[in-house]
Formats: C-alpha cells, sequence, structure tokens
C-alpha cells in the first residue's frame, strides 16, 4: 500500500514538474478538486479524446456526434431524475465543523481494519521468511479471519442502509463501530442527511427558484432532448448512436486522488438507441467492445477488470464498470448502463412532446432504449500517465525516469536536436522541423548536451528523437533514436516523414478494436 502511495505521489509531482497538469489558480493556494491541463497534458487530452471519437464515431457507420452546451431547461434535471435522487449521503462533525460522506466514513474504517490485516501479514512474513505463504495464512490465522469476517459483516450493513436509504440506521452504524472525526477525534456527529450534488446557478437578472439553473452533472443529457433532432436530420435507423465529448460538473464532497475526482471535469459518452427488448445483447456488446478499446493500448490485460454493480443508479436496469488497476487500487475508469427507456420516457412526460420513433420494419412507433457506455475523461489521462510512468535503470548507477505512453497518444511525437549548436546543424534541422510540423506535434531542441535533451524528451513521453549529426550533411540521413528501446537507427530524410507517420499512427490501435 505505501508503496503505492509513493507511486501516487510521485505521478502527481511529475505531472506538475513536466507541465501536464496544475493545480487550478495555484498562485492563491488553488481551489480543491480543480485542476488545469498544462502544455503536455492538454495535447495528451486532445489525443485521447481524438482515439475515443475515432474509435466510436469515425469508426461505427451507425454512430454520429454532438456538441450539445452546458446549461439546459430546468425540466431536464427534473425529468432525468437528478433534481430528487443525484445525492449523496452527508455528515458533519459538530467539533470540527468538517463534512463528510457517510460511506466514505465506513469505508475507510474498513480500510484500516484491512491495514491491520496488512500489518499481521507482514509480522508473519518477517518471521517465517522464505517459508511464509500469504494465503494459507489468509486463510488459517485466527486474527485475519475475524477482521476478514468482520469487514463482510460492516459490508452488509453498508449496504443495506444505502439500498434502503434509511438515513437514521446510517448515522447508528456510524456510531457503533466507534468512528471519530480524523480532525476533531471526537464521535460529536449530526444526522445524515441527502445533499444534492449539482451546481445550481442563475439565468439573467431574474433572481428566485424558477430561474435556477444547473452546471450540467452529465453529458448525456444533452444527447436525450436531441435524439429525435438528430435520428430525423441525420435519417438514423435504431440501432444508432449519439457520441459526445464535454465538461460536467459535481459538487463532489470528498473529492481527492487528484484529478480522480473533481469538481469540474470532463465526460466520453455514448447513447445508443436500440429496440426494446435488445438491451441484453448491446449491454454485453458494448461491455466487450469497450474492453477491447482500453486494451488496445498494452497496459496488460490485468489492468482491467468488469465490476457488476448490484445497486443501480435510479435510470438502469444493468450497469457495470470498468475498473482501473490505479496507483491506489481498481477503481471504476467508466461505466457501462443499460438506462431502459428511462430519459426518453421521462423527457416525454415532462416535456409533452412525442419521443418515439417510427420502426419502418416492425410498422410501429416506440420509445427506444438506451445502452450508454461513459467515461471519466481525466480518469482516462490518469490511469495513462500512472501506467506509463516508469523509473528505468540503467546500470553503472544510472537511471531515467520515462513516460510509456503509447506513441499515438504522446504530447509531442518527435524531438528534432541538432547534435552540437554549430557546423549547419541547427539550419538543417530546422529544416526537417519545417517539414514534420504540418503533420505531427513536434519539439526543436539545441540546448544542453544531446543525452541530457533524451532525458527531458523521455520524461514527457516523446517517442522518437531525430538527431541531425555531421554526417547528416555529408549523407542526408539522421538518427531516429526510439524512447522504449533507446536504440538509434540511421534513415534517409527522405524516408522520415513516412517512418515517423506509420510509428505514430492510431491505425494500428483501431484495428485491435
Ligand atoms: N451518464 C452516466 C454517468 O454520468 P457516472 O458513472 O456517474 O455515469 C461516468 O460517470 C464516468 O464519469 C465515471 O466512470 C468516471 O470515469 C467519470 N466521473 C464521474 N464523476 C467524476 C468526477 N467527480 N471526477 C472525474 N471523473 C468523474
Amino acid at each position: 500500500m505505501a508503496v503505492n502511495e509513493d507511486v501516487f505521489k510521485k505521478v502527481i509531482s511529475h505531472a506538475k514538474e513536466f507541465g501536464f497538469v496544475f493545480p487550478s489558480s495555484e498562485i492563491y493556494d488553488g481551489l480543491s478538486a480543480t485542476y488545469d491541463y498544462a502544455q503536455n497534458g492538454v495535447e495528451l487530452k486532445n489525443n485521447i479524446k481524438k482515439y475515443w471519437w475515432m474509435a466510436m464515431v469515425q469508426m461505427h457507420e451507425n454512430i454520429v456526434g454532438l456538441d450539445a452546451a452546458i446549461f439546459m431547461h430546468p425540466s431536464t434535471w427534473k425529468a432525468s431524475g437528478h433534481v430528487d435522487a443525484f445525492n449523496d449521503p452527508l455528515i458533519d462533525n459538530k467539533d470540527s465543523k468538517k463534512r463528510y460522506r457517510a460511506d466514505v466514513l465506513v469505508e475507510d474504517h474498513i480500510e484500516k481494519i484491512n491495514g491491520k490485516i496488512d500489518k499481521d501479514i507482514k509480522k508473519a512474513q518477517k518471521r517465517f521468511g522464505d517459508a511464509f505463504d500469504e494465503a494459507e495464512f489468509r486463510a488459517t490465522n485466527g486474527n485475519v479471519l475475524r477482521r476478514q469476517s468482520e469487514i463482510e459483516k460492516i459490508k452488509d450493513q453498508l449496504k443495506a442502509v444505502q439500498e434502503n436509504e434509511d438515513l437514521e440506521a446510517f448515522k447508528q452504524l456510524i456510531e457503533d463501530l466507534g468512528i471519530v472525526c480524523p480532525v476533531s477525534g471526537s464521535k460529536n456527529w449530526t444526522e445524515v442527511r441527502q445533499f444534492n450534488l449539482m451546481f445550481g446557478t442563475e439565468l439573467g437578472s431574474v433572481a428566485g427558484d424558477a430561474a435556477t439553473i444547473y452546471l450540467r452533472p452529465e453529458t448525456a443529457q444533452g444527447i436525450f432532448v436531441n435524439y429525435l433532432n438528430v435520428q430525423k436530420t441525420g435519417r438514423m435507423k435504431i440501432p444508432f448512436g449519439i457520441a459526445q465529448i464535454g465538461k460536467a460538473f459535481r459538487n463532489e464532497i470528498v473529492a481527492r486522488q487528484f484529478i480522480f475526482r473533481m469538481r469540474e471535469f470532463e465526460q466520453m459518452e455514448m447513447q445508443f438507441f436500440i429496440k426494446p427488448g435488445t438491451q441484453e445483447k448491446w449491454f454485453e456488446y458494448w461491455k466487450e467492445t469497450r474492453m477491447k478499446w482500453h486494451k488496445s493500448l498494452g497496459f496488460g490485460d490485468e489492468a482491467y477488470r468488469f465490476h457488476d454493480h448490484i445497486k443501480m443508479a435510479h435510470y438502469a436496469d444493468n450497469a457495470a464498470d470498468i475498473e482501473f488497476k490505479f496507483p491506489f487500487g481498481f477503481k471504476e475508469l467508466e461505466g457501462i448502463h443499460s438506462r431502459t427507456d428511462f430519459d426518453l420516457s421521462q423527457h416525454e412526460a415532462h416535456s409533452g412532446k412525442k419521443l418515439r420513433y417510427f420502426d419502418p420494419e416492425i410498422n410501429e412507433s416506440y420509445i427506444p432504449y438506451v445502452v450508454e457506455t461513459s467515461i471519466g475523461l481525466d480518469r482516462m489521462f490518469l490511469a495513462i500517465l500512472s501506467t506509463a510512468l516508469k523509473e528505468e535503470d540503467l546500470g553503472d548507477g544510472k537511471s531515467r525516469v520515462v513516460l510509456n505512453i503509447p506513441p499515438a497518444l504522446a504530447p509531442v511525437k518527435a524531438a528534432i536536436l541538432p547534435l552540437v549548436k554549430k557546423d549547419g546543424l541547427p539550419e538543417k534541422a530546422r529544416e526537417i522541423m519545417s517539414v514534420l510540423k504540418f503533420d505531427h506535434n513536434c519539439q526543436y531542441e539545441e540546448k544542453d548536451t544531446v543525452g541530457k535533451r533524451y532525458r527531458r524528451q523521455d520524461a514527457i513521453g516523446t517517442p522518437y528523437c531525430i538527431t541531425v549529426d555531421h554526417q547528416t550533411l555529408e549523407d542526408n540521413t539522421v538518427t531516429i533514436r526510439d524512447r522504449d528501446t533507446m536504440e538509434q537507427e540511421r534513415v534517409t530524410i527522405d524516408d522520415l516523414a513516412n517512418i515517423i507517420a506509420k510509428k505514430v499512427s492510431m491505425t494500428s490501435l483501431l484495428m485491435q478494436n
């Protein structure tokens, strides 16, 4: 656990030091759970968006895009259920005046018990040395078994209070477990209340309830309210999908873990409109399709797992998460939800407008069912950054820090480096740059030794460094250094554009989808 916490700290500081992610408004000490994407971060983010958009829209004849407004008519959120049901259970400590999510307090308590189990295991490991068998110890040691059954019991209790939405029982559970406020150390808790996660603001100059509008908490509703416009103008036939990338806002109470849980974040969502009764088939199809998209990045199959929901969101009849192995453990990266006709029926009822699709194959109108895929762009960014960051031992006391970002997603595709800052090498390097820059984001660098420049490019994940040396002037060749193998190959300048284009193309990733 401690080791992974160290890894996570390194990811955060690397992101800042090398221009990927900065705390928002840092000169004013930042704003909690809000971050800015810096010069390299914005490139990586744009590349992730492009990879998703190509896989979802360009590769599917029956999926089209949309870019809806963040502000929507307030009735949207009444219809979608977000005004009434998009809540987190909150509890305040009366002494510290700090506010917590009740479920997180219980989950943290479970983590503490897990920590005790880890300690027991470490102690035993020390005692028994090489002969230690962790699986056997876990299965037989009295202390571990007792703690494990305590954890299971708490999990069951938590699930019950959540499912029954029993706020009194929730508070009782916190008291029974003897949970104290991490700041004041006291057990002086308020009642548990439901807290709506939507940010409200006011439209124009009119004050009062009627004018309250919300910053959208999900991009999906922009798709639902436009579904018939798109279907008709695009002459789309069911099954078809609408994809969108955009900002979403949630007033998260527990906002921590860097860009994993933010108050302003970005989603990449796709709603797939289907015939009622076919939802099971499409749910399985999209689970599998989205998993392939993730795995094509080459981070290893063991980095992903499905988590099937037991407690559904208010709109779903089936739901699964794709979880990723972040430095702080397996956590949700993407959600796949079978949303039935919940949203469209609700919008039909609240707007009074028919939202039915006429199916020419069966000569009937119906409200389509929807299977949704919803991935957090910022979480995808964190998944890539935290997996790509490596400290490599190069032997002889040397080491390097490298970001093994898949070349197609790397912020800078190629760095063009004159070996020395004289003898006409900078001019030749600039010539190469002036050709490559039309197709790729490239960097020209002449300061410091070429070794130092390689290290700087490794640290931002540049897959290829092109070095112009004295031989270049004689035979029009350069060396290309591969970031991962550190091997260099000599090629002619005439072939350069083709070689780089092939190496950084998204095609090979998309072909695995
Ligand atoms: N339209 C369905 C929906 O919004 P969700 O599971 O609440 O479902 C989808 O969110 C995805 O959005 C999550 O899997 C996660 O990747 C991302 N996400 C949700 N809340 C987030 C937050 N506060 N910060 C960053 N990403 C978040």
